[in-house]
């Protein structure tokens, strides 16, 4: 068989198919034309492992161990800029090739083998690279898990904060894969000075709306560290960023290279500092047009008969719309359906599933990143919702 022409073959149906669905999927996104042009740049054939030195007007320099980086280092210390400035961070660290790594990268700084680390379960919409069976376990840590509120569809903080105080994690992962609802950094600071860790928030989903200002944001509440990957809410490359205060950098800047990463892709952080000057110049208005989508997207299912999460707090404050679909089939009967209609979205856990589930969850997890980018507004989300509903209810 010829491979070859296959391979070609396989890119233009994903092309056509893809391009002619709904992308619902949540931690999906696409890029910008300028964005895609960065992607497909000189810069992808090479290296520039190295260390950072000092910074020359606010822009990093960089001691390179690689020959013929002259105008990539002005491409990494230009990206590192515009995140520092987006995100009021101290620091960014843009080596990590994905937001799991990144996680993994900080873990490696700031903690030792037996530590513990605080987060959501997975069924509560925890992040795995914040448990035992990822990237926390793979360096060694202990899993502490917030006790959650299934109606507020949060961290519930009182019964938390006991736990933290008895337990003593070294780090407190904030963030989250199901993330409806900004996280009680603020409330839970109090408790992290006390016992000594520190707060890591991963914003791998919400970055965007971060960068538009319409979420929460991690610094001014009290997060030491932000890890996020670059390509779901916020329209980047697939990719990964740390961003901290300067007392943690160099830690964390050792933990990326010669630490866990030696090529940084970096044709993906010449995309990422485009997509940065993207965001700095529209993200408040993508930002706020996805929280108008995903909540005229839940409002109008919920019409028309969904079991819509969170109808008493206006169902989201995020691009995430979550649905209770066990009563029509379960989350793997609807997602499958949908996909047969092009419409693409996930199954997804439930708080008061089990793990057991994961096949066929109790929900599905609806996100509206992507749609919002190629320019669809409210009007277009109630057309989406009875489409929803002649697959999944009719
Ligand atoms: C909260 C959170 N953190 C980290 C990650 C991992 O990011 P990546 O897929 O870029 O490794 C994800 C992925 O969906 C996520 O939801």
């Amino acid at each position: 068989m010829d491979y070859y022409r296959e391979l070609f073959d396989l890119i233009e149906k994903q092309h056509k198919w893809r391009g002619s669905c709904i992308n619902l999927i949540a931690s999906e996104n696409v890029t910008s034309p300028a964005v895609r042009e960065a992607i497909v740049s000189d810069f992808g054939h090479r290296y520039a492992e190295g260390l950072l030195g000092g910074r020359s007007n606010g822009l990093q320099l960089f001691d390179r161990f690689y020959q013929g980086t002259r105008y990539f280092d002005r491409v990494e210390a230009i990206a590192m800029k515009l995140a520092e400035d987006l995100f009021g961070a101290e620091h960014a660290n843009v080596v990590p090739v994905s937001g799991a790594i990144a996680n993994l990268t900080v873990y490696n700084a700031l903690t030792h083998y037996g530590d513990k680390i605080s987060g959501l379960r997975v069924e509560a919409g925890g992040h795995i690279s914040h448990t035992h069976v990822s990237c926390a376990g793979v360096i060694g840590l202990k899993d502490v898990p917030y006790a959650f509120d299934e109606r507020e569809m949060n961290i519930d903080v009182d019964r938390s904060r006991e736990i933290l105080l008895k337990e003593k994690p070294r780090i407190m992962m904030l963030g989250a894969s199901v993330f409806l609802f900004p996280h009680p950094i603020r409330e839970l600071k109090e408790v992290a000075d006390e016992i000594n860790a520190r707060i890591v928030y991963d914003g791998a989903h919400v970055l965007g709306l971060i960068a538009g200002g319409r979420f929460q944001d991690p610094f001014r509440e009290g997060a030491d560290v932000f890890t996020t990957s670059t390509h779901k809410t916020f329209p980047g490359p697939q990719g990964g960023m740390i961003l901290c205060k300067n007392e943690l950098a160099s830690k964390i800047d050792n933990s990326a290279f010669p630490g866990l990463t030696s090529n940084h892709h970096l044709h993906h952080v010449a995309g990422l500092a485009v997509a940065l000057v993207e965001m700095q110049k529209f993200g408040r208005e993508y930002a706020d047009q996805i929280i108008r989508n995903s909540k005229a997207l839940a409002e109008a299912m919920y019409e028309l008969g969904f079991s819509v999460l969170c109808e008493h707090k206006g169902f989201t404050e995020s691009h995430q719309v979550l649905v209770d679909v066990s009563s029509i089939g379960g989350g793997d009967r609807v997602a499958n359906d949908c996909e047969k209609a092009n419409i693409i979205l996930n199954k997804n856990l439930l708080p008061w599933d089990s793990l057991r589930d994961t096949g066929n969850p109790s929900g599905i997890r609806i996100g509206v990143p992507e749609v919002t980018h190629i320019g669809m507004k409210e009007s277009e989300m109630k057309e989406i919702a009875e489409f929803l509903k002649r697959v999944a209810i009719e």
